[in-house]
């Protein structure tokens, strides 16, 4: 009985492994087949001049981007130096990408009829380094917790004063190292600013807050401010554990943001971006509009970006988007552009409630519990700025 047992389950488990032999075999030769039906082609044009190449600039300069920066091409072509780019690949012909690329006038088919704050985005687009004209390289020696970093204008001296006095102010905050800089571009003649570089020279000596490059600060240049602050970051400040990035007309609930921070939990931590999310965005096409785009410059649709007015990120990730800043075209809106980084490294932003970027409801505006609770609210004036803070900050006040 027992051995006609074992008979029967070794003969089964035989049976078994035939069955399971055979399905693979099966599986193998179909496969095999199905492939021999759609014959891999060789192709006999190189691959790139079958590549569908965009028409519109943006895009190119980013399909081109991606090429260089793909590295089994790169190093397949270091390795076949006989090989002759296509024109569109092949930049050997802007040496210097600061000097203005007048080849746009030409690739873009209607670049003359473009505004002309798009014609200097463009011919400027390429060039990522500018002099730095005033620079604090010390702000961050005490290893900041969070650094507060502020774009502002040369001319806004009251908001920059505000912020110092109520939510940026440098030091210790809640047990926690805060350091604070603004971020300034330079006003030009030619966009009929004063000139307020002597105050602005008294201003940084007096405080030691201002960082300053020397380029032109435009709206569309603000991506500049972006990228060229975080290379100041990367050098001078990449021990900051978190970076709060806002325009010089929010309100920010430091005391909140501190205390949401500490309670993250280190892998939380690590990848952290919060902001006021903006998802399934694209380019604008009125030309009328502040963020118009036009198809000739830019096609597709914008990934999950944070509203400019500000936004939260890990130290860390300031290094990493750093990094890959440099694989992503200069794109005329910041705040896209980021979100064009983010996605490149497989991130997404996300939504929180705290950010207010466009403003809470008219009649809370005045509510003082309510800012308890937020993290960041646009826009506020510098009196509104100094009316606020001590709500955020003064106990007495009772909040449920
Ligand atoms: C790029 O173009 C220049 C000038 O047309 C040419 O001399 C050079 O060989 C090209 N380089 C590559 C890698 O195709
Ligand atoms: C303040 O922070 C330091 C280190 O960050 C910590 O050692 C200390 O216990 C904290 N003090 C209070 C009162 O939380
Ligand atoms: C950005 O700044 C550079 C350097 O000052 C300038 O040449 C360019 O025209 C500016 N771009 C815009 C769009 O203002
Ligand atoms: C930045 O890139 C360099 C070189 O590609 C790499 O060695 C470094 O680890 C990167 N840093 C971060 C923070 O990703």
């Amino acid at each position: 009985m027992t051995v006609s047992c074992r008979k029967v389950r070794v003969l089964f488990v035989t049976i078994m492994m035939l069955n399971i032999f055979f399905c693979i075999l099966v599986g193998i030769s179909w496969k095999l087949r199905k492939r021999g039906h759609h014959k891999i082609r060789i192709p006999f044009k190189r691959f790139w001049c079958q590549r569908v190449l965009s028409k519109s600039f943006w895009n190119k300069e980013q399909q081109r981007l991606d090429f260089i920066h793909n590295p089994i091409f790169s190093s397949w072509l270091s390795g076949n130096s006989d090989i002759e780019l296509p024109d569109w690949l092949n930049d050997s012909r802007t040496l210097d990408p600061c000097e203005p690329n007048y080849r746009v006038t030409t690739q873009i088919v209607d670049y003359n009829s473009l505004p002309e704050r798009f014609q200097h985005f463009l011919l400027h687009m390429r060039c990522r380094t500018y002099p730095m004209l005033i620079n604090q390289p010390n702000v961050c020696e005490d290893k900041p917790f969070l650094l507060l970093a502020v774009k502002s204008l040369i001319p806004h001296f009251d908001r920059r004063q505000a912020i110092r006095e109520t939510w940026g102010r440098a030091g210790v905050l809640a047990n926690r190292t805060v350091a604070t800089v603004f971020l300034l571009g330079n006003t030009m003649s030619v966009d009929h600013f004063p000139d307020l570089l002597g105050m602005l020279a008294h201003e940084a000596v007096l405080h030691r807050d201002v960082l300053q490059w020397d380029y032109r600060d435009s709206f569309y240049n603000l991506t500049l401010k972006e990228v060229l602050f975080l290379e100041w970051f990367s050098k001078h400040c990449p021990q900051a554990q978190y970076v709060l990035k806002g325009d010089d007309d929010v309100f920010v609930n430091t005391l909140r943001i501190i205390d949401f921070l500490e309670g993250l939990s280190e892998v939380a931590a690590k990848d952290l971006f919060i902001g006021d999310v903006i998802s399934n965005a694209g380019p604008h096409r009125d030309p009328k509009l502040k963020y118009f785009i036009p198809e000739s410059v830019f096609v597709g649709q914008y990934p999950p970006y944070a509203g400019g007015g500000g936004y939260l990120y890990s130290g860390e990730l300031a290094l990493r988007l750093c990094n890959v800043s440099h694989q992503v075209a200069l794109y005329p809106i910041d705040d896209v552009y980021t979100g064009m980084c983010l996605k490149k490294l497989g991130l997404t932003p996300e939504k929180h409630t705290g950010f207010r970027t466009f403003d809470i409801e008219e009649k809370y505006r005045y509510s003082p519990c309510i800012y308890r609770s937020l993290m960041l609210v646009h826009s506020r004036t510098p009196q509104d700025i100094l009316k606020i803070w001590p709500w955020i900050v003064h106990p007495e006040l009772d909040c449920q």
